[in-house]
């Protein structure tokens, strides 16, 4: 399959866009979803929080981050100062992947491809230009790559106040020119050793508070 291309309308109406990824057919993920999962949030949010992809109860929900990675971002956004009403939340990648659990109805969480990543990339690109943040928070390596390119390494550049190379920012997001920070996914903190828990979160928080600080000194 090709990608989500052909599926995005020409519009920067946020409801407009999340129709249309309701009946995307880009990659193969749609099939064993419940539905896709747009981004949620008010156009004129200054700061978008990009995620991984919806979890299972996302995927139920149809909205991004209620489940519990959403809590523990709700719980690190306001550490940080940040109300989530603020912000537009979405994700890289629109459809929940799974595998079954090997006895039991449990649906398990499984990376997205870095094909899938690419081919939902479109609508990422379309919620980009339609919100027009000053400021784009990525949480975990898949929304990092999607942006910067899947030799991207989180690691080396958390943290930072990056920015898009010209082309993209000229082709794709039309003179849309967010600062960008890149932190840990919120599941990171909770999948983590419990005894290392309490420092990844202020890991978190921290990286949420350089990024507000950013934002404040860049507006577009
Ligand atoms: N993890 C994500 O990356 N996004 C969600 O919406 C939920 C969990
Ligand atoms: Fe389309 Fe993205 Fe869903 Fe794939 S994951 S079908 S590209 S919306």
């Amino acid at each position: 399959m090709s990608g989500a291309e052909e599926f995005v309308p020409e519009t920067h109406d946020l409801a407009e866009l999340a129709d249309a990824a309701a009946q995307c057919r880009g990659c193969g993920l749609f099939e064993a979803a419940t539905q896709a999962v747009f981004g949620a949030g008010r156009s004129s949010a200054r700061i978008m929080l990009i995620g991984e992809q919806p979890g299972d109860q996302e995927d139920r929900a149809g909205e991004p981050f209620v489940g519990p990675a959403g809590r523990l971002l709700e719980s690190a956004l306001e550490q940080a100062g940040i109300r989530r009403s603020d912000a537009y939340v979405t994700n890289a990648v629109k459809h929940f992947k799974f595998g079954m659990a090997q006895r039991g109805k449990r649906r398990i969480h499984k990376k997205p491809s870095r094909s899938e990543v690419v081919a939902c990339r479109p609508w990422l690109v379309a919620e980009l230009v339609a919100v027009r943040p000053n400021l784009v928070v990525c949480l975990g390596a898949t929304a990092a790559q999607s942006l910067f390119g899947g030799s991207f390494r989180l690691t080396q550049h958390r943290g930072e106040v990056l920015q898009l190379d010209d082309e993209i920012l000229l082709k794709e997001l039309r003179g849309a020119d967010p600062a960008i920070v890149v932190t840990i996914h919120p599941s990171a903190v909770l999948r983590g050793p419990s005894d290392h828990r309490d420092e990844a979160l202020e890991g978190l928080v921290a990286d949420l508070k350089a990024a507000r600080a950013a934002a404040a000194q860049h507006s577009v």
